[in-house]
């Protein structure tokens, strides 16, 4: 999705929290694009590296902080020194599997770290001329997992579905969830919150499916599909994913909650055999093709991680994509009901948007040390 011209993202400074992590800097490098000045505060966890904004790291614009958001003091300082318009909370633990093995980050980084942000938020705003403060906004990034999973018999979600996460990562965000919540409901914030699909573009950090799936191709190592790869998951392409969050930065109304899918859903297995067919065409010499013969089925225990992960995204993407047409503000696949309510314009169409354009131009996802060969866009 595209923001259309007459709808220019109408903030000046925008702080961006975890804006070296994957989707956070495909933010951060579409406002500086977009001639907004960016205060970018991330940790730089293992997920975060400021390999990821070298585009924009030499703009006037751009200004970084090293800061970990549960630092309350620190948060404040920058907030008044910059004096954001807005702010985009990207930060988190992000990966299920380290949520199981580790959950005391999740819950430091994503509740009470969302906690701290809206404190020092609300004091923030709270100093602004009754203009500006009403002119802010808080807008949370969150992930689609909060609503668990349903029976194929359940009702579709809305975006009014009850919470039922099921993983430490998605407890932790539906947390989060709920505390911006109450901080709009309670203390007049100003806050928006988004639940997406699972994103795919440049710099995903290899942890993540088709990162993994593609560096495994390209070494010629085993690309690991769980049971016969029939679970469905939708893939949103991260920039469709970065102008969906500026329209509803720029058009959303307070307090509101905005579903956002990519419209293209696909079985794990043909995600995988799509790889295959762009790793051959783009590594024609590679003693490792036909990338297919990689693809090694594996089995799974039930309530293992990966079952658990799953079950999880398979069933809210079958009724993302299939049956959930009550989401009043939800990104359709052709983009149609954003581009009518929010002025957003579908920028990649059909076929395209399950992905075969994009991944060629990015080729190689980021990867730390490896000394991968291919190119980063
Ligand atoms: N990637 C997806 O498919 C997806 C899907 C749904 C929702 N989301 C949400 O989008 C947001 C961004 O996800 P991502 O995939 O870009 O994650 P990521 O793991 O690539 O990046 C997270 C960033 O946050 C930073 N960070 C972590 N803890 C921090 C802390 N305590 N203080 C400051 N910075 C900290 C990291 O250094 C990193 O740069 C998250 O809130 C995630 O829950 C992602």
């Amino acid at each position: 999705m595209r923001v259309t011209a007459d709808k220019k993202i109408p903030f000046r400074r925008v702080m961006v929290t975890g804006g070296c992590g994957f989707i956070g800097s495909a933010v951060v490098r579409r406002l500086i694009a977009e001639g907004v000045a960016v205060l970018n505060v991330d940790r730089l966890t293992y997920s975060g590296s400021p390999t990821t904004v070298e585009a924009v790291a030499a703009s006037p614009l751009y200004e970084f902080a090293r800061m970990d958001i549960c630092d309350g003091a620190g948060v404040a300082a920058l907030l008044t020194r910059f004096r954001p318009e807005a702010l985009l909370h990207l930060a988190a633990e992000t990966h299920v599997d380290r949520s199981i093995d580790g959950p005391a980050a999740f819950v430091e980084t994503n509740l009470v770290g969302t906690f701290t942000l809206l404190q020092a938020a609300l004091v923030y705003q709270g100093g602004l001329s009754p203009d500006d403060a009403a002119r802010f906004r808080f807008l949370h990034i969150s992930t689609d997992e909060v609503y668990g999973s349903l029976d194929f018999d359940d009702a579709p979600f809305t975006e009014a579905s009850q919470y039922q996460p099921n993983s430490p990562y998605s407890a932790s965000k539906a947390g989060a969830d709920h505390l911006v919540r109450a901080w709009g409901r309670t203390y007049g914030l100003p806050v928006l919150i988004s639940n997406c699909s699972n994103n795919y573009g440049p710099f995903q950090f290899p942890e993540k499916m088709i990162p993994t799936m593609i560096l495994a191709g390209l070494a010629g190592r085993a690309m690991p599909v769980y049971g016969a790869g029939e679970n469905r998951r939708d893939w949103l392409y991260v920039e469709d994913h970065v102008s969906a969050l500026l329209a509803i930065l720029a058009k959303g109304r307070i307090m509101e909650t905005y579903l956002v899918g990519g419209g293209a859903e696909l079985r794990n297995i043909d995600l995988v055999h799509r790889l295959c067919d762009l790793l051959d065409a783009l590594r024609p010499n590679s003693p490792h093709r036909p990338h297919h013969s990689c693809i090694r089925f594996c089995c799974r225990q039930a309530g293992s991680r990966s079952a658990l992960r799953d079950r999880e995204r398979q069933i809210t993407s079958r009724n993302r994509l299939g049956t959930d047409r009550k989401l009043r503000q939800r990104i359709e696949a052709d983009g149609a009901m954003v581009s009518r309510q929010r002025g957003v314009v579908p920028q990649i169409g059909g076929e395209q948007r399950c992905g075969c354009a994009p991944w060629p131009s990015w080729r190689a996802p980021r990867q730390r040390g490896a000394g991968m060969s291919g190119a980063r866009t």
